[in-house]
């Protein structure tokens, strides 16, 4: 996720541009950029860095020009660097491009590129936007704009400026937002409506497969085929704090919402012909490297242990092999038994957690070639690691960790039937079987989502307790102590997650009437032991909560409350599962009238040990 900016009417750009980025930063910081088409040249000033590092780079003798674009990146291909930073130009400076989206065959146009006489200068797949629109050029600069989008795949939502037409920003977007502010005699491109939302509440929304060409006093609106459409404006509502969080009250609901877009970026490129083949190219792991493997060990923190439980379970399941899952902080405090042949994975969202950093250097020390599952391109955790398998959650700003997790099990997911279909350990229809499962998993999450009063309805019984427990088995166990975590972290109410079958073993002495439990019921092959442990809690008067999937047994009997999930393969469930749990925390939250995006105590990223 990278934000972009467009201003184009009679005041000096370079300020407004700044202005927008500044109130799109939640959407990538880690570098920042403008062109800017000034009277003699277009001006291109971009660095790594903060939008801080942008202003202190240009100082105060700022370029005039009124009319420009800007860029805030969290950086997908290439690492930050003032290189990599956007805009980004064709060979003769003439053309400058802001792109947010991956470019899935840049590395194919930039080869062809090449061979037509282009020379690039940065490893992001977004540079070969400018030099397509620059090779496309004969004079019309949206029609280059429709010729080039026409050549790409994946996503993206850009803009491209360019001295030989001054007087226009022309726009384009696939799956990737882009808003189009009406002013007077001015006129705005964003990714984002705060971006411009103190210059004008007027908009257009650019949908898929659609171009504009935005001049100060007209903005013209073409589908990609070159024909001219009509569009209706809207009038934005929201204030300026609700529509910085997408008109969520809070980042964290935005996030959990995010989810399936999340999911379908994490796929992109992964899962070949809607699920029928697995491929991870960034890994380049030879066969024999594959075959080595005669165990798996897993470090992390926090929700990225716990995304690393689900894991244990999959891989042990599928891969056969036996799979370690540590925290971070213990990890490098005990003699693990490490042999050359692990396969060792640390998982970490922000990439930059001290605990994590510690064991995978201790690691790296012990001999241990290093896979990591990171969400920032560019993380130390990325950059110290041997290979890399990113989550495109795009940037997550509430501390409690939603869209992360998931695309966290989503890639471990990928990482086990990918290893599975090359190692030959499962049979085509069942490889198929799962493929076509997970490609169908953001639209039952979508449909979770659409089902979030049922949930806030639950949060409420929730939220006048000051303790309860959270109780599955096998992957419910897993999910379960990532709903507690939630819940835990955001509502302050004392949460437990236990394995359903040790209840008996102690946790029973604290269930009292009305305790809330969550029990989570989604495994077949566990579902009747699960029953008999929900009966042990009924018989002593606990408020049993129950999150099954759709088509098992029929709870409404056994339990007080239940919410039915989406159906797939029992094995995938926990993508649906942590959903609802995840709502259920937010909801419980806001009731308790908590700071949700801040929790006490509590910082996003934990840079010491
Ligand atoms: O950035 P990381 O994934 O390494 O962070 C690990 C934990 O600090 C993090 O998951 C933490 O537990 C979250 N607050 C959970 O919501």
């Amino acid at each position: 996720m990278c934000g972009i900016v467009g201003y184009i009417g009679e005041q000096n750009a370079y300020p407004i541009l700044l202005e927008g980025l500044k109130k799109l930063e939640y959407r990538g910081y880690d570098s920042a950029g403008v062109a800017l088409l000034c009277p003699d040249e277009l001006k291109v000033i971009k660095t790594k860095g903060e939008i801080s590092a942008l202003e202190r780079k240009i100082g105060e003798g700022f370029p005039e020009g009124t009319a420009g674009v800007g860029h805030i990146r969290w950086a997908t291909h290439g690492a930050p660097s003032d290189i990599n930073a956007h805009p980004h130009c064709g060979c003769s400076q003439e053309f400058a491009v802001v792109h947010n989206g991956i470019i899935e065959n840049y590395l194919n146009l930039r080869r062809w590129l090449e061979e037509e006489g282009h020379c690039f200068v940065s490893e992001t797949d977004s540079e070969v936007l400018a030099h397509l629109v620059e090779h496309f050029f004969d004079g019309d600069l949206l029609q280059a704009v429709i010729r080039a989008v026409k050549k790409v795949e994946g996503s993206f939502a850009m803009v491209a400026v360019s001295e030989k037409e001054k007087g226009k920003l022309v726009c384009a977007r696939k799956d990737n937002p882009l808003i189009i502010g009406l002013g007077k005699g001015e006129n705005y491109i964003a990714s984002d409506v705060p971006a411009f939302l103190n210059h004008t509440r007027k908009i257009y929304i650019l949908e898929d497969g659609e171009a504009a060409v935005v001049t100060a006093n007209n903005v013209e609106i073409y589908s990609t085929q070159g024909e001219a459409l009509q569009k209706e404006v809207s009038e934005v509502t929201w204030n300026a704090a609700e529509a910085e969080k997408g008109g969520y009250p809070h980042f964290m609901l935005k996030e959990i919402m995010e989810q399936p877009r999340a999911l379908r970026e994490t796929m992109r490129g992964r899962l070949l012909r809607e699920g029928k083949e697995f491929s991870l190219p960034e890994l380049n792991f030879t066969p024999e490297e594959i075959n080595s493997f005669e165990q798996v060990y897993i470090v992390a923190c926090g929700t990225a242990y716990h995304a690393g439980l689900v894991a244990k379970y999959a891989m042990e399941k599928i891969l056969k092999l036996p799979v370690e899952v540590d925290l971070a902080s213990e990890f490098c405090y005990r003699d693990p038994l490490l042999n050359k042949n692990t396969l060792f994975i640390v998982i970490s969202q922000s990439g930059e957690t001290a605990d994590t950093l510690a064991a995978l250097r201790l690691a790296r020390k012990e001999g241990q070639r290093i896979l990591a599952i990171t969400n920032v391109v560019g993380s130390t955790v990325a950059r110290e690691a041997d290979k890399v398998l990113y989550t495109w959650a795009g940037p997550e700003i509430a501390v409690a960790s939603t869209k992360a997790y998931l695309t966290q099990i989503f890639s471990l997911y990928l990482l086990t039937y990918y290893l599975a279909q090359e190692k030959g350990n499962l049979s085509r229809d069942t490889l198929e079987e799962a493929g076509e499962a997970l490609f169908n998993l953001p639209d039952q999450v979508e449909t979770i989502l659409q089902r979030a009063e049922e949930i806030r309805e639950l949060a409420a019984y929730l939220a006048s307790w000051e303790s309860c427990f959270y109780i599955g088995r096998n992957l419910d166990y897993a999910v379960a102590m990532e709903g507690a975590l939630k819940l835990k972290e955001t509502s302050y109410i004392h949460a437990e997650a236990y394995a359903s079958g040790e209840l008996k073993h102690g946790p029973l002495a604290l269930i009292v009437e009305g305790i809330p439990v969550i029990a989570l019921v989604t495994q077949r092959s566990v579902m009747e032991k699960s029953l008999s442990n929900i009966k042990e809690i009924k018989a002593r008067c606990g408020h049993v909560i129950c999150f099954a999937q759709e088509g098992t047994i029929e709870f409404q009997r056994e339990v007080d409350r239940v919410f039915y999930l989406p159906a797939t393969l029992d094995i995938l469930m926990p993508v649906l599962t942590v959903v609802p749990l995840q709502l259920l925390a937010y909801y419980t939250a806001v009731a308790r009238d908590c700071p949700v995006d801040k929790p006490r105590n509590l910082a996003k990223s934990v840079t010491v040990e």
